[in-house]
């Protein structure tokens, strides 16, 4: 089965079942400043977790691109990826764990569909503890199944949450507990009759999370009124074993760019574990970095945010790339078009900013060879003895040095490296980071506070203003809302002035002080489109979308043909801008090329 026909049966399956297929919603979430990337097919989703409706119904069903780096260090086994595609389902308060167990059994084992094995399926649910109880639900409904197909019920394991839970995708919002599916893959043996977790050759493939939580900013843990399903099912690892692979990157999603990395470096897939595993992460990180500097927000290699990962990404891939003698210049860019050759009928962004990506990761090249060539004539001067544990972290924090490089020059030399010191040191700079980070991502549109609210119906009225004072060349590239203030970047070519800035104050000042209705209406994305709503139409199918407006009230009604603001918005918004406060933009700066950045509060 090819990757387009498993995409295709699955959301035709959900589709007779009654769901609606919604587009993969961007790598880079919009408003959420708690995550850098899309981790799951429910991160898009969030606000209808909670309770906002969705235009397109109750049963949703999407293949959503998702970029997960807290499993960086497992890339380069069989099964680990830094980008991955999730097929997932949901429920926005309509079925609950009955039906979506049976609907996932179906699916995988019916011979219409996927015709999975059915004495190769294991599951897991959660095994309860003082935060929520054991879920007899889902291990009930498993146990009617198994005992209706004669397979082992010790083939259903009772596990903790570090297993059987999911959520929030980030500090608070919806989470619950989850049921794994797992599918043996040592394909010479038969599958054991018990479940083991350690048992590698076990590759969890479903998880269906019952979200019954709502995670808060003290750690507890309320009860969702409405309770939601949330599945997640891994592309890669799906499609492997149903083609009897064992290793995802053996898979069509993978061939294509490990057979080019072969012929760069001159080197054999299997035929020596390092080289292997250098193989997988340098196809795993190009192939993550290619779908990030695709994305509509055209983001760049740089120090912070998404621009640092993108940055540690493609770093990380060319130090690789030296490891296996890979030689040519903008040789990363030779796999990037591997992968756009191979995802583009799915994903058009990829072929949309084709030279985007290019450029971006052929620069980057140049910068990175030329941070290995100082770094270089910095070790030299180290070299003279043994490197110490400081040492080798200035290495690292001044020169980009990695330190691996470090470990592996010296070890050429005959030099010891103090690995625990550079560790304690890396560590301590860590820890100071990771408080940064906690209080940058402190509080969050995911947890629907009324000021996070607030701010983001002024992120809308901020978008009209500004394309009334500099131009409709002006869209929006990415936002992010605390409770505390809004950051908002846009495409624009130059420093604003201060009468510009004075101007969009004033504009969102005047519509606030008019008291305008905010109203939404639910359309298809051409009549969306019709009515020059703004926001992103990158959809596939043409989808019902939430469209809020702030428009004049005429003859006791708001007149849309007048509206201020039309965007296109998953909410939530104020219901009227009257109680937004007065709107100051604090700061007005430089994003990155051509896009402009602006930190605004309400006071
Ligand atoms: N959110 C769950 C996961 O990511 C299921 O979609 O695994």
């Amino acid at each position: 089965m090819t990757a387009k026909e498993l995409r295709t049966k699955y959301l035709e399956f959900f589709q007779t079942k009654g769901h609606t297929v919604i587009s993969s919603a961007s790598l880079i979430p919009e408003n959420d400043p708690t995550v850098l990337f899309t981790t799951a097919g429910m991160h898009p989703l969030v606000p209808y977790l909670l309770g906002e409706s969705h235009p397109a119904g109750t049963r949703l069903v999407s293949v959503q691109k998702c970029i997960r780096t807290d499993d960086i260090d497992e890339v380069g086994d069989k099964t680990h990826h830094t980008f991955f595609e999730m097929m997932g389902n949901w429920s926005l308060g309509d079925y609950f764990k009955k039906e979506s167990i049976l609907y996932s059994w179906e699916f995988l084992t019916s011979p219409d569909y996927l015709g999975l094995a059915k004495e190769c399926l294991a599951v897991s649910v959660f095994a309860g503890d003082s935060d929520a109880p054991f879920d007899q639900a889902a291990d009930d409904i498993w146990a009617e199944i198994f005992r209706a197909n004669n397979l082992p019920l010790t083939r259903i394991a009772k596990l903790p949450k570090k297993n059987n839970w999911w959520g929030p995708a980030g500090l608070t919002g919806p989470c619950g507990p989850d049921t794994e599916i797992f599918y043996w893959t040592d394909f010479q043996k038969a599958a054991p009759l018990s479940f083991n977790d350690d048992n590698e050759s076990w590759v969890e493939i479903w998880n269906n999370v019952f979200m019954q939580y709502n995670k808060q900013a003290d750690g507890s843990y309320q009860p969702l009124a409405q309770k939601n399903v949330d599945t997640g099912l891994g592309l890669e690892r799906t499609l492997a074993v149903l083609n009897g692979l064992d290793d995802n990157y053996q898979t069509e999603l993978f061939v294509p760019l490990i057979s080019k990395i072969e012929e760069l470096s001159n080197q054999t897939y299997l035929s020596q574990i390092e080289v292997t595993r250098a193989m997988r992460i340098i196809a795993d990180h190009v192939k993550a970095a290619t779908f990030i500097s695709a994305d509509d927000k055209n983001i760049k290699p740089a120090n912070t945010d998404q621009g640092y990962v993108l940055r540690r990404l493609i770093r990380r891939a060319l130090r690789y790339g030296r490891q296996l003698g890979i030689e040519k210049t903008n040789w990363l860019a030779d796999i990037a078009q591997e992968v756009i050759n191979l995802y583009s009928d799915f994903y058009s962004e990829l072929e949309r900013n084709q030279n985007f990506i290019i450029n971006a990761l052929n620069e980057e090249e140049k910068k990175f060879t030329r941070t290995l060539e100082k770094g270089m004539l910095e070790f030299e001067k180290l070299a003279r003895g043994d490197i110490s544990g400081r040492d080798a972290f200035n290495l690292y924090q001044s020169y980009g040095f990695p330190w691996e490089m470090t470990a592996e020059l010296a070890k050429e030399r005959g030099l010891s490296v103090d690995q625990a010191g550079f560790a304690a040191e890396l560590k301590k700079h860590q820890d100071l980071s990771r408080t940064a980070t906690a209080g940058k991502f402190k509080g969050g549109l995911a947890d629907s506070s009324e000021k996070t609210t607030k701010l983001h119906t002024a992120a809308h009225l901020l978008l009209a203003a500004l394309r009334q004072v500099l131009g409709e060349h002006v869209a929006q590239k990415g936002s992010n809302i605390t409770a505390e203030r809004l950051r908002f970047d846009f495409s624009h070519p130059e420093k604003m002035t201060v009468e510009q800035i004075n101007a969009v104050e004033k504009i969102v000042n005047d519509v606030i002080a008019a008291d305008l209705p905010v109203t939404c209406e639910e359309l298809s994305l051409k009549e969306a489109k019709e009515r020059k709503a703004m926001g992103v139409f990158e959809s596939k199918y043409n989808e019902r979308v939430k469209v809020y407006s702030v428009a004049p009230v005429v003859a006791g009604k708001p007149n849309l043909a007048l509206a201020f603001s039309q965007e296109i918005c998953g909410g939530p918004h104020v219901k009227h801008t009257g109680v937004l406060g007065t709107f100051k933009i604090k700061k007005e700066s430089s994003s990155s090329a051509g896009v402009r950045r602006i930190k605004a509060i309400l006071e």
